[in-house]
C-alpha cells in the first residue's frame, strides 16, 4: 500500500511512522470514498491509521463492526477524554469548551437529548411537510425565473434547510449570511485554531443574545419551548441551552444542504437513475435512502475512545485508544450491500449508516428525510431537463470540510 494519499495537513510528527496509512485519505474520484478505505476493509474490520498529530487510532471500516462499536457504551463520544481522536488540528480547537450532547455520554447525553426528542419525532416533523413544500416551490420558482444557469447550492440546496431550521428554532433567517459563513469556518478542517474559536465565540454570542430575548418574550418555536420547559426549571443551564441551539442550527442546515446538492449531482451522473425518478417521482423516498448510502457526507469517521479493552472482530482495542468509525466505508461494504459502489435507486432496504447508529444516531433524521424527499421530488418534477453546467473536473468539492459536499453546483436546463 502506498502512503501518498496524505491530506495537506499531514506530514508533521506522523511522517516518521510509515507503517500505518495517513488519514484522512484523498479521494481519487470525488463521488467515491478514498480507495484506502476499501483496501483496509478488505484486510481487517479495524486498522490503525496515522493522524496529523502522530496519533494512531483504529479505523473501523466494516458495516457489522461499525454498528457494534456505535451501540457499545464502552466506546465514549466524550471529546475531553484522553485518547479521543481529532482528525484535524482545527477539530482540537473546541476541546477547551464544554461540549453539546453530541460529544457527551449517557446518562447526561440521554437527559439532554430527551429534552428535544419530541420536536424531531416523525409525526411532529411530518406536520412541517406543507411548509417545506411551499419553500421548495418558491425557491424553484425563483431559480427558474432567473435562470439558467444557476448555482443549485446557493439558489436551492442551502436556503431550503436554512429556512426550515430557522423557523423551527426561531432564529431570524435574515441572519443566514452570518451563521452560514461562521458554520463553514467551523467545519473547515484547514481553519487555524484561533479562527475556529473566534467563529464559535461569535456564533455563541449571537445565540446567547437570541435565547436571552426569548426568555423575556417567548415565541412559538423550539428554543422558547426549551427555555420554558427546562431552563426555567433549572434542569438545563443557559450555557447548555445555547450550546444545544448551536448544535441544532449547524447540524440542521449544513448536512441537508450538502446531501441535496450531492444527490442531484449523483443522479445526473447516472442518467438512467435520474430518468427512473423523473418518470415516477414516487420512487424518490427509496432513492433518498440509496443516495444517503452512496454519498455518506459525514465522511471522516465518527470519533470515539475506548473505555475498556474491547474486541472488534479479531482486533483488540485497548482502553484509552481512539477509534474512528467510517460510515463512508461501512456504507460501501460488500458484506452488507451487493455491488456497493453502484448507485441503484431501486435497491431495497434502509440498512445504511449515513445517520450513524446507537445512542447518538442522528436526532434530525426525520427532518432530513422530509426535506430531501420534498426537495428531490420538486426537482425531478419541475426540472427533468437539468444538466451540470460545467465540466466535471471544475466542480468545487468540499474535500477539507467535516461535512462532504459541494461549495457550488452550476446547473443548466
Ligand atoms: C442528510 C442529513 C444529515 C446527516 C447525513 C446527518 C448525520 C448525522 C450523524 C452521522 C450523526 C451521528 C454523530 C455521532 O454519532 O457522533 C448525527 C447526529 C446528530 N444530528 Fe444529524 N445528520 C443530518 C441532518 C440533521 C438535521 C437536519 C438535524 C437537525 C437539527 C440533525 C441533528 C443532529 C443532532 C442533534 C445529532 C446529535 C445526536 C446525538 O448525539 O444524540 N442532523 N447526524
Amino acid at each position: 500500500m502506498t502512503h501518498t494519499d496524505a491530506t495537506p495537513f499531514h506530514g508533521g510528527p506522523s511522517a516518521a511512522r510509515a507503517a500505518d496509512p495517513a488519514y484522512p485519505a484523498h479521494r481519487d474520484c470525488p463521488m467515491d470514498p478514498p480507495a484506502l478505505l476499501g483496501e483496509l476493509r478488505q484486510q481487517a474490520p479495524a486498522s490503525r491509521v496515522t493522524l496529523w498529530d502522530g496519533s494512531r487510532p483504529w479505523l473501523v471500516t466494516r458495516h457489522a463492526e461499525a454498528r457494534q462499536v456505535l451501540r457499545d457504551e464502552r466506546f465514549s463520544a466524550d471529546s475531553t477524554r484522553d485518547g479521543f481522536p481529532f482528525v484535524s488540528p482545527s477539530a482540537t480547537a473546541l476541546r477547551d469548551s464544554p461540549p453539546s450532547f453530541i460529544r457527551m455520554d449517557p446518562p447526561e447525553h440521554d437527559r439532554q437529548r430527551r429534552m428535544v426528542t419530541q420536536e424531531f419525532m416523525i409525526k411532529r416533523v411530518s406536520r412541517l411537510g406543507p411548509r417545506v413544500e411551499r419553500i421548495v416551490d418558491e425557491l424553484l420558482d425563483d431559480m427558474i425565473a432567473a435562470g439558467p444557469p444557476a448555482d443549485l447550492v446557493e439558489a436551492f440546496a442551502l436556503p431550503l434547510p436554512s429556512l426550515v431550521i430557522c423557523e423551527l428554532l426561531g432564529v431570524p433567517y435574515a441572519d443566514h449570511g452570518f451563521f452560514q459563513d461562521r458554520s463553514r469556518v467551523l467545519l473547515n478542517q484547514h481553519t487555524p485554531v484561533a479562527e475556529v474559536r473566534a467563529a464559535r465565540d461569535e456564533l455563541t454570542g449571537y445565540l446567547r443574545e437570541l435565547v436571552g430575548e426569548k426568555a423575556v418574550r417567548p415565541q412559538d418555536d423550539l428554543l422558547s419551548r426549551l427555555l420554558a420547559d427546562h431552563t426555567d426549571h433549572d434542569d438545563l443551564t443557559m450555557d447548555d441551552t445555547v450550546r444545544m441551539a448551536l448544535l441544532l442550527l449547524i447540524a440542521g442546515h449544513e448536512t441537508t444542504a450538502n446531501m441535496t446538492a450531492l444527490s442531484v449531482l449523483d443522479l445526473l451522473r447516472h442518467p438512467r437513475q435520474w430518468e427512473l425518478l423523473c418518470a415516477d417521482p414516487g420512487r424518490v423516498p427509496g432513492a433518498v435512502e440509496e443516495l444517503l448510502r452512496h454519498q455518506t457526507i459525514v465522511h471522516t469517521g465518527l470519533p470515539r475512545v475506548a473505555l475498556a479493552d474491547t474486541e472488534i472482530g479479531d482486533v483488540t482495542v485497548r482502553a484509552g485508544e481512539g477509534v474512528l468509525v467510517s460510515l463512508a466505508a461501512a456504507n460501501r461494504d460488500e458484506r452488507a450491500f451487493p455491488e456497493p459502489d453502484r448507485l441503484d435507486v431501486e435497491r431495497p432496504g434502509r440498512r445504511h449508516l449515513a445517520f450513524g447508529f446507537g445512542v447518538h444516531q442522528c436526532l434530525g433524521q426525520p427532518l432530513a428525510r422530509l426535506e430531501l424527499q420534498i426537495a428531490l421530488t420538486g426537482i425531478v418534477r419541475r426540472l427533468p431537463g437539468l444538466r451540470i453546467g460545467v465540466p466535471a473536473d471544475e466542480l468545487p468539492f468540499r474535500h477539507n470540510m467535516a461535512i462532504f459536499g459541494l461549495f457550488h453546483l452550476p446547473v443548466v436546463w
